[in-house]
């Protein structure tokens, strides 16, 4: 049977939708490959969120199909995603040796579709076509197939966006808002579950948006709470976390579900993209700078030890040096444990590309810098608080860099390395952390698990 490999570009939302086409590839008798070189089939799974993404997987492309030729291999390429499916049909005529270019609503017609192109029934293929339902389509994992019995899964519960922050091409390439069901994604974690996972990440582009239009509140809790109970009964599960709130929907029900669910990991990534009240209501985020203060505190409140993480862009349109400011002093005020800062990239057909003032690159650069060193210096102090103290991690499996360190993570969702083996994954341990790296905890689990 044909062999295929699969490159990520991007989000969890893609690592999750590449790992459920792999499984249902599997499934269909394809295998695995270990590299692009000797796969009969390679797939880039794209990203769309800021031009580097993009440029990244097209040159990808330009190099699979340069080395296929030299070697005068025959290989089925293609493109999936987000990528796919904002520039479609487009990518073929730039690329004309691309075969497949398949949108995000159709991930569960890929086996088919190559199933087509291996057979030389069809040439070209390019389907970027909304389909409804399509949600409820992404359920394979592939735990068993996979060498290592992963502890961590990530489900996915809701696609698209309906906010339309102006700098964002996500609603265009994800399509509208659509949930699954509550009893549907259950499911999914319970068998995942008694798979043997312990950690489960409930994935979707704005999760506070979860369920809205079709799950009515029950005593003043949102769809979203009401699915983050559900999944709470779920007997052997450990650790519950998701990806991404928005601050807009971030309500007193969610930050209670916090004190009242101890499964629910203290960890938060809450994007917060500018601290400047003007630039919130240009960027179209519908709240204010105070407002996110009020859940940070709250959220402190409920659970003292939350890790808190955000995304930051900088170099917004019409963003000046004391808009920028107000970014810096807000990230001074609520000290994050990490921030991911995006210098802005201009995306077509979003409002932002139009607007005016425009800031240039080395200013963007500049600001990037400039908030680089005040998040990392503040991530410091916070990660070298922890020297001495003892957590709880739940050990993932080998380290990718250095295989005698196992690595695990702590409740609120910092990296700890350790010397580990074998036995120790998928365990729930404590360790005493002894130094501190680049976001990173050394843990010494000799001194309280023997
Ligand atoms: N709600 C989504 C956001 C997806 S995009 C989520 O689940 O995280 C991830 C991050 O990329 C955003 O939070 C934003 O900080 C950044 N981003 C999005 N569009 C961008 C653009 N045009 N330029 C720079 N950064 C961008
Ligand atoms: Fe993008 Fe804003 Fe939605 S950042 S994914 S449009 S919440």
């Amino acid at each position: 049977m044909p062999s295929v490999f699969i490159k990520t570009y991007g989000c969890q939302m893609n690592e999750r939708d590449s790992e459920a086409v792999a499984a249902q590839l599997v499934a269909k008798g394809y295998s695995l490959a270990r590299s692009e070189s000797v796969a009969d089939v390679v797939l880039l799974n794209t990203c769309s969120v800021r031009d580097l993404a993009e440029q990244k997987a097209i040159n990808k492309m330009k190099n699979l199909i340069g080395t296929a030729r030299g070697e005068k291999r025959e290989q089925i390429v293609g493109f999936i995603g987000c990528m796919a499916q904002s520039r479609g049909k487009e990518l073929i005529d730039r690329l004309p040796d691309v075969d497949l270019v398949l949108g995000t609503q159709k991930f569960h017609r890929a086996a088919e579709y190559l199933d087509d192109l291996l057979s030389g029934r069809t040439k070209k293929i390019v389907d970027v076509e909304a389909e409804a339902k399509s949600e409820s389509t992404i359920r394979e994992h592939l735990l068993n197939g996979s060498a290592k019995k992963s502890v961590s899964a990530f489900v996915s519960i809701m696609q698209g966006c309906n906010q339309y922050c102006t700098f964002c091409i996500v609603p265009y390439t994800r399509g509208e808002e659509r949930s699954r069901t509550i009893p549907d994604i259950v499911a999914e974690c319970r068998e995942l579950v008694a798979g043997g996972v312990k950690e489960i990440t409930l994935l979707g582009q704005i999760v506070t948006s979860y369920g809205k239009r079709d799950i009515p509140l029950l005593d003043g809790k949102s769809a979203f709470v009401q699915l983050l109970e559900a999944v709470h009964e779920i007997d052997g599960l450990e650790r519950i976390r998701f990806t991404s709130p928005h601050p807009k929907g971030y309500g007193d029900d969610l930050v209670e579900a916090y004190a009242r669910l101890p499964k629910l990991a203290e960890s938060a990534h809450i994007p917060l993209q500018s601290g400047s009240d003007r630039l919130l209501k240009l960027m179209h985020r519908g709240y204010t700078r105070e407002r996110f203060l009020g859940i940070i505190h709250k959220l402190r409140e409920a659970r003292p030890d939350i890790g808190i993480t955000t995304d930051i862009i900088v170099g917004f349109p019409g963003e000046t040096e004391e808009d920028f400011e107000q970014t810096l002093s807000l990230c001074r005020e609520v000290e994050f444990d990490n921030a991911f800062i995006f210098k802005y990239s201009s995306r077509r057909d979003t409002p932002a590309a139009e607007m005016p003032d425009q800031v240039p690159q080395e200013i963007r650069e500049e600001r990037n810098h400039r908030l680089l060193e005040t998040v990392n210096e503040i991530g410091k102090r916070k990660y070298d608080a922890f020297i001495g103290r003892q957590v709880q991690i739940l050990v993932e499996g080998p380290s990718k860099k250095n295989a005698a360190r196992y690595t695990g993570r702590t409740r609120c969702n910092r990296i700890v390395l350790f010397d580990g083996s074998a036995r120790h994954q998928g365990q729930l341990m404590d360790v005493k952390v002894t130094r501190t790296g680049s976001f990173t905890l050394y843990g010494d689990p000799a001194i309280v698990n023997l």
